[in-house]
């Protein structure tokens, strides 16, 4: 099964969006992205991205994915050319998400689910156990959840795109990346829930514990392996 082609008129939704790192440079092939999250400080972050590079043609809804069928509501019979969900469908019902979406999204239009591999502090390194160390300490728990990015998980997300009437296709790439320490705090923030997140004020504290725990262990060595599941409507479905 091919995966969906957008065109220069589709409109994207990215759930989940955060600071727009996926939404952003979807933003140049398409008529308007929409980024949603629930996180006010997150979208004034992806807001001030896109500032700064330029991008005129994405807005910002604070929401979560059991908004989409109002979204769906607020367009009316106009239809999206695809929805990405970037390393955030495990905070999601992804059943209920997938059937709402069905609609939402035109004819050869698709989901795309991306999963960026094993949590910043659940990897094979020196660095990444000395900061699994260091969260565990400052949160009083072990952390073992994977994000949604492991087999079952993947297998859980397949079912729900299938179950929903969605075309699959699969693919992934892989690279390295060098981290510096501020994008390994800010990997965090982005991963943890908000109730676990430090208030305001112990931030600074909270980002000097990583620092210590890791200063250390650089080069910061990151083997990346992004995956992609990809639901299709098929061009035949009515919707
Ligand atoms: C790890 S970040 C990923 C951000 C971005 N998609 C990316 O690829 O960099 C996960 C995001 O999911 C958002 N999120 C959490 N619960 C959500 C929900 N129920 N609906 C939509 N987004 C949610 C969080 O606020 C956070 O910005």
């Amino acid at each position: 099964m091919d995966a969906f082609k957008l065109t220069r008129d589709d409109i994207v939704v990215d759930v989940g969006c955060g600071t727009g790192q996926l939404t952003l440079p979807i933003a140049d092939r398409v008529r308007a992205v929409v980024g949603v999250d629930p996180e006010p400080d997150m979208l004034l972050r992806a807001r001030r991205a896109a500032g700064e590079q330029g991008v005129a043609n994405a807005g910002w809804i604070v929401g979560a994915d059991t908004d989409i069928p109002m979204l769906g509501a607020l367009l009316g019979n106009r239809t999206v050319g695809a929805v990405t969900i970037g390393q955030a469908l495990h905070w999601m019902n992804h059943e209920e998400l997938f059937r709402a979406l069905v609609p939402l999204v035109r004819p050869g239009g698709g989901v795309a689910v991306v999963t960026n591999g094993a949590p910043l502090w659940l990897q094979d390194t020196a660095w990444s156990q000395a900061l699994r160390g260091c969260l565990e300490q400052w949160l009083g728990l072990r952390l073992t959840r994977t994000c949604g990015t492991d087999d079952a998980s993947g297998r859980r997300y397949r079912g729900g795109l299938t179950a929903a009437g969605f075309d699959l296709s699969e693919t992934s790439v892989d690279y390295v990346d060098e981290l510096d320490l501020d994008q390994i705090v800010g990997g965090v923030y982005s991963a943890l829930p908000v109730d676990r997140l430090p208030a305001p004020d112990q931030r600074p504290l909270f980002a000097e514990q990583i620092r210590r725990a890791l200063e250390q262990q650089a080069p910061f060595t990151e083997h990346v392996h992004v995956t992609m599941l990809i639901g299709r409507i098929g061009t035949g479905a009515g919707l």
